[in-house]
């Protein structure tokens, strides 16, 4: 268990998915600090997309949390298309931006974590939210929206096996698709209801249903589950 009360930050919790972390968390009693691309005023804002951007992040939310972190939630993402006839420069720009966002800040935040809870002799989690796409790949236009969640997977369990004698615990969720703006997008942008027809459970996830996971993960998973990665997916993708 995290100190009491655990102090987390929720990249992404404007909206969607991360906006019912922070509720949920929130509701458990956590101090809960969260970030979206521009400051607001509950949020603390960082456009990842800036690589300099997750390291000032970190500097900020550890200041608005008195110093101490116990937990951070990896949710910030971007879903962005990209045609494979795109011109190569604009195939790279999309590459790295989504690289960028998905993946590298989540590295330099759980490395920023690891650094601290090394520095306070204290336990520390990580929870990082990738995708079913992680294992499933994804659209002809999401190739590198795909190898940046199985990249997150792949870190996660490094993190896990590497830092667990050291009382860092770190964990993947795995969504199919969620009912927020971004996967309203994605449904209408492929037939809608057709997708449905490849979901057992016959409907899309509710984000509360995958901030229950995370808060699970973040507040009460034990130790021994370490590395696990937990799908959401109402059955779409059973691995
Ligand atoms: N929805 C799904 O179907 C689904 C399925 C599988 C996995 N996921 C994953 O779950 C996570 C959350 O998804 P969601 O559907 O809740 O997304 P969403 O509704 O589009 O919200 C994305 C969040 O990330 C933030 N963000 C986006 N680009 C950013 C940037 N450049 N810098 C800083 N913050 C940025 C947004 O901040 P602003 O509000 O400031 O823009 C927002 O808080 C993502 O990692 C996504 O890949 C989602």
């Amino acid at each position: 268990m995290p100190a009491s009360p655990p102090h987390i930050l929720v990249t992404g919790g404007t909206r969607g998915i991360g906006a019912a972390i922070v509720e949920t968390l929130t509701a458990r009693g956590a101090r809960v600090v969260t970030h979206g691309s521009k400051d607001t005023e509950t949020a603390i804002g960082a456009d990842l997309a800036d690589p300099a951007a997750a390291g000032a992040l970190w500097d900020r939310a550890l200041d608005r949390l008195g110093g101490r972190i116990d937990v951070v939630i990896n949710n910030a993402g971007v879903f962005e298309p990209i045609a494979v006839d795109a011109s190569v420069d604009d195939w790279h720009a999309a590459w790295s931006r989504t690289l960028q966002i998905n993946l590298q800040a989540a590295a330099d935040l759980c490395r920023r974590a690891i650094l601290h809870y090394r520095e306070r002799g204290a336990p520390g989690r990580l929870v990082n939210i990738a995708s079913r796409a992680a294992y499933r790949g994804d659209s002809p236009a999401h190739w590198h929206y795909a190898a940046s969640k199985a990249g997150m997977v792949a870190m996660t369990k490094s993190i896990a096996r590497g830092y667990a004698a050291q009382g860092v615990l770190a964990f993947t969720v795995c969504p199919g698709f969620v009912m927020t703006g971004m996967a309203e997008d994605y449904l209408s942008s492929r037939g809608g209801d057709k997708l449905l027809a490849d979901i057992p459970l016959g409907r899309v996830a509710d984000p509360a249903e995958v901030a229950s996971v995370a808060a699970y993960l973040a507040l009460e998973a034990p130790a021994s589950m370490t590395g696990a990665v937990l799908d959401v997916n109402g059955a779409s993708f059973v691995r």
